[in-house]
């Protein structure tokens, strides 16, 4: 028997007239002769040519959508239109049959919302073949851009004591019998006889570990997923997400953002080049899905025209003061057709006003920095102003924020400070403080959001069509 070879490669080969098996999903079956067969390799089918006559009838009713196969036969040149080689079939092997009756991917087109129940399956579909081999791609490229720059990953834990952002959205992680936890004296659960002697919780990022290893590594990222418990029912949360957290030593906050831009042309560069059927298949999705939109709400520019003009383009770089007085003097502003009217200084932006910088005033991707230090998190770096804080956010169009850093505060004293101000338990991160007491120096660093990076390379709409089992409030099926 030959070896099977996977469809992607046998699409590519030069040399027919060979004998080959290949083995995969039955997408179509055309006039009891055409078998359009998939096996996850690339978007494209290949066709495998049934000699019908000569084939048993009882198997040929065997050869179903979703159906797997085993096949085995000529490879030739086609001649038919869409391909330049088909398998002209010799044997055909059910692998595994799949009632059509019963089979919930018909070949047609499905909506988005009903392959997000069937979650299961929707790997098999064109799109989220496309999608998940994009994602593949840009977490294989995120490695390679750090490996190649001598950055080391490492591996933070998932379950902590601390919530790094101090925003309160941790999902709990105990051991304790819900209805009955021991209780102390004065009636608190008393989490001391929990598992891990104290009350833990998941991640919701690596930073604070990170900066642990940056202080004698210089340079790491982290890779993982964290978790936030925040309520959000939008297109752009999840609550479990995977980020990507670099932290470098001696790094300022230009250094910083100067690695974050080459880190997004990188990855993006690289499925440009490496995954050109799967981006060229969602452009054109992309195309069709915008035919049924109003001309105005249509994109000026394709997927990859976007993905390339990303690349060719310096991010614009300001302050979160100007932004503001961009914001401030704008139309919709003016006009109140912001949800959140801007109306000074010091008001946190929303993903309205970020977009309407990215999209509408700038045209392209923004690194909004300097933010006041009220609405950002304990650790960013106090600058002289005593206002602002070392921060830096990186705005994409279509998604809004996708990268959120900063330079660290190193200083002891001043981080000591704004942790009392914050209301941030100094005796619980003993360990963090460690790092300013011992060979503290500048550093900095940032998190990029995975699958807001999958959301804006692969055109799709929707964060939950970009990670394979998407957790989100009320869901955590499959
Ligand atoms: O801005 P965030 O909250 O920053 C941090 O967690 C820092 N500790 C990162 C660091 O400096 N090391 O989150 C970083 C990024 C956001 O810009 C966004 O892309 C993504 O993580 N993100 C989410 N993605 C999906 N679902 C959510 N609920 C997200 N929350 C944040
Ligand atoms: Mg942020």
């Amino acid at each position: 028997m030959s070896q099977r070879i996977k469809i992607k490669a046998l699409l590519q080969s030069t040399q027919t007239d060979v004998e080959v098996t290949v083995k995969g999903w039955v997408r179509t079956f055309r006039n009891n002769q055409f078998i359009a067969l998939n096996d996850g390799s690339t978007n494209n089918n290949l066709q495998i040519v049934v000699d019908f006559q000569n084939t048993d009838e009882a198997l040929l009713k065997r050869i179903t959508t979703g159906a797997a196969i085993s096949a085995t036969g000529m490879l030739v040149a086609s001649l038919g239109k869409g391909q330049t080689v088909e398998v002209k079939a010799t044997s055909i092997e059910i692998l595994g049959d799949s009632d059509p009756e019963k089979y919930p991917l018909q070949p047609k087109k499905h909506s988005l919302e009903f392959l997000r129940e069937i979650a299961h399956l929707r790997f098999r579909t064109q799109t989220f073949g496309a999608i998940f081999r994009v994602r593949n791609s840009l977490a294989f490229a995120v490695h390679q851009f750090f490996q190649n720059q001598g950055f080391v990953y490492l591996h933070t834990p998932v379950i902590t004591a601390s919530d790094a952002e101090g925003a309160g959205e941790a999902f709990k992680v105990t051991n304790f019998d819900l209805a009955n936890p021991p209780r102390t004296e004065d009636g608190q659960i008393d989490y001391k006889q929990d598992f891990f002697g104290k009350a833990t919780n998941l991640t919701v990022s690596g930073q604070l570990e990170g900066e642990l290893g940056a202080m004698a590594l210089s340079d790491i990222y982290t890779f993982g997923p964290t978790f936030r418990a925040e309520n959000s029912n939008t297109t752009r949360h999840l609550a479990e997400f995977w980020m990507i957290e670099p932290e470098m030593a001696f790094y300022d906050l230009q250094d910083n953002m100067n690695l974050a831009e080459g880190l997004l042309k990188y990855v993006i560069s690289y499925a440009l080049e490496h995954n050109r059927e799967d981006l060229e298949f969602l452009n054109q999705r992309l195309l069709e899905e915008e035919k049924n939109k109003p001309q105005n709400e249509r994109s000026e520019m394709t997927l990859i025209e976007k993905l390339e003009f990303c690349l060719n383009n310096d991010f614009e770089r300001l302050t979160y003061t100007e932004a503001i007085d961009i914001l401030i003097n704008s139309t919709p502003n003016k006009k109140k057709k912001f949800q959140y009217p801007v109306e000074g200084w010091g008001t946190d932006l929303q993903s309205e006003h970020e977009r309407y910088l990215v999209e509408k005033h700038f045209k392209k991707p923004v690194i909004l920095t300097d933010y006041p230090k009220e609405i950002k998190a304990f650790y960013m770096r106090q600058n002289d102003d005593g206002k602002t804080v070392g921060a830096m956010d990186i705005l994409f169009p279509g998604i809004g924020e996708i990268v959120g850093g900063s330079q660290r505060e190193e200083r002891l004293d001043r981080l000591e400070q704004r942790m009392d101000e914050m209301g941030i338990p100094k005796e619980e991160l003993w360990w963090y403080l460690d790092t300013r007491r011992f060979g503290a120096c500048p550093h900095s660093g940032f998190g990029l959001g995975f699958e807001r990076l999958v959301l804006f390379v692969t055109g799709m709409g929707n964060i939950r069509d970009v990670i394979p089992f998407p957790r989100f409030p009320k869901n955590a099926e499959f």
